[in-house]
């Protein structure tokens, strides 16, 4: 799609194209780290709120308040609590509303997303853009932290997005089964989980395994 500019000479893209353009890069660069094929049509809406009424509804209203919210200290959501209870299904489910608004954003686990930014994956400038894109989208989906191998270079790579991501205040969600307490706990950490309590609003996510068949 290509408007005239006031002279009519030039011609530029229009917004939507660019940021349809922009998430096509992003796919590219993230493949393996993009919303995942189980999570790619889950949505709020198929959200079974009956066990998590609570953590839908903020989830809801981030979507919907997102151009507001975005300015805010606290931008940011944490979903916390046990396996199954559906913290990756509301994450993946704002991003994907997100992503039909057009705001540019990336996801994935974060074991998945530490292979990616390592140099032998892919070219090395290719690591290098990716952690680029980590500490500047729009919104950034950490899925299952703490459940990666916490090595030293693991913890510092962490640091630099999660950091980079505090210092521009750019809304960061993360899910775990950790508290950020435990987090806290894991060696290196506490610079991390000092910006996520500042960022981020801890959301608990409790409740019976829905993987184990509560409803389908
Ligand atoms: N309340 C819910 N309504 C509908 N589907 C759910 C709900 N909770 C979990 N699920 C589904 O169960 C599966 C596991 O949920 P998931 O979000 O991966 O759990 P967690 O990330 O907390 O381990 C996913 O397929 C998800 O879509
Ligand atoms: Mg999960």
């Amino acid at each position: 799609m290509l408007v005239k500019d006031e002279h009519g000479e030039r011609m530029r893209r229009c917004r939507c194209f660019l940021a349809r353009e922009q998430q096509a890069r992003l796919e590219r660069l993230f493949k393996a780290a993009r919303v995942p094929r189980r999570f790619q049509k889950k949505r709020l809406e198929d959200f079974d709120p009956t066990y998590q009424k609570g953590a839908w509804k903020i989830a809801c209203r981030y979507v919907e308040q997102f151009e507001a919210i975005r300015g805010e200290n606290k931008n940011g959501l944490c979903f916390i609590g046990p396996p199954g209870t559906g913290k990756s299904h509301l994450a993946y489910g704002i991003l994907n509303s997100l992503l039909a608004k057009g705001v540019p954003g990336v996801c994935g686990s974060v074991p998945e997303i530490m292979d990616l930014l390592r140099p032998q994956t892919g070219p090395g400038q290719e690591a290098q853009e990716r952690l680029e894109l980590l500490k500047t989208l729009d919104v950034v989906i950490l899925d299952d932290l703490g459940a990666e191998r916490n090595t030293e270079w693991v913890t510092e790579r962490l640091y630099v997005i999660i950091n980079a991501r505090y210092n521009d205040m750019l809304p960061t969600i993360i899910t775990s089964n950790l508290e950020l307490e435990e987090l806290e706990k894991l060696p290196g950490w506490e610079r991390i989980t000092s910006r996520l309590f500042e960022m981020c609003h801890v959301v608990t996510v409790d409740g019976p395994d829905y993987r184990k068949g509560v409803k389908r």
